[in-house]
């Protein structure tokens, strides 16, 4: 049986971005279940080219090396098992359930809790592809610490339980860490014994989904649709307004009904 998630912590004060830290170090590689979090973070990197911003001490950033079980090819389904785990961690946390955003976002009232950033490392062998799963969660602080075009469209852990004072759990950026990795191993046992079909329907009651009015960007620019649910590679399946069946492999998914698109 291989070493649990977290079996090895690398704790860094200030580093450019633990997912670069990681790639950067290919000693940091070698075992599954390797994680490297910094107290501050300050180039951090979001999907799609885009900057994660974190203050020190406020967001929890770190970075999880995984030994993959599934093919190259599903390398995308690791987001989505991030998410899950993120989500059960946060859920005692938050009076409104944390809720998935495909392919990898963790929102919570329509605003962004988490980000999720999975990249590839050169793999131990043909079977067995590494990644690197890098997870940013805004846990104290307030929407008010972000610059203007941001603040309505993220939230943290602190800022919702002001909002909610009978939510008495305490805060503390050590154990929401602690409960992710612990969350991230459970789920990662669940693929083994259950397989991806049934983390596609975990997954999808998380997220709300499932007859969501959405415009996605597709290579033609932004579309109408609806998601009627997810292939086994976790590729969302949109009803374009056509009526045609999309999968949509890759680029953004707005909702409709949210003010954020989120
Ligand atoms: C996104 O929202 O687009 C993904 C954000 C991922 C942020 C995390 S923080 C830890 C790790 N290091 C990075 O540079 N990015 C990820």
């Amino acid at each position: 049986m291989r070493a649990p998630i977290g079996n090895r912590i690398i704790r860094l004060e200030t580093v450019d971005s633990t997912n670069s830290f990681v790639l950067q170090n290919p000693e940091s590689l070698e075992n599954h279940g390797t994680v490297v979090i910094a107290e501050n973070q300050t180039s951090g990197r979001g999907r799609n080219g885009r900057q994660f911003l974190s203050f020190p001490g406020k967001n929890l950033t770190f970075s999880v090396v995984i030994h993959s079980t599934l093919a190259r090819e599903d390398m995308g389904f690791y987001s989505l098992l991030a998410g899950i785990a993120v989500v059960r961690a946060l859920q005692s946390y938050t009076s409104i359930s944390p809720r998935l955003k495909w392919p990898n976002d963790v929102l919570v009232d329509h605003r962004k809790i988490c980000g999720i950033l999975i990249e590839q490392a050169p793999p131990l062998s043909p079977e067995t592809p590494v990644l690197v799963m890098g997870i940013g969660i805004n846990c104290l602080g307030t929407p008010g610490d972000y610059p203007n075009f941001l603040k309505n469209q993220v939230t943290t852990l602190q800022a919702l339980q002001t909002s909610n004072p009978e939510m008495v759990h305490p805060i503390d950026p050590e154990m929401v860490f602690q409960e992710v990795l612990k969350h991230l191993e459970q789920v990662l046992q669940e693929l083994l014994q259950k397989g991806k079909s049934a983390l596609v329907e975990t997954w999808l009651k998380h997220s709300n989904a499932m007859g969501a009015q959405v415009r996605y960007e597709t290579k033609n620019g932004f579309v109408d649709g609806t998601i009627e649910g997810m292939t086994q590679e976790g590729y969302l399946l949109i009803r374009h307004e056509s009526g045609r069946l999309d999968t949509h492999i890759s680029g953004d998914v707005l909702y409709q009904d949210s003010p954020y698109g989120g």
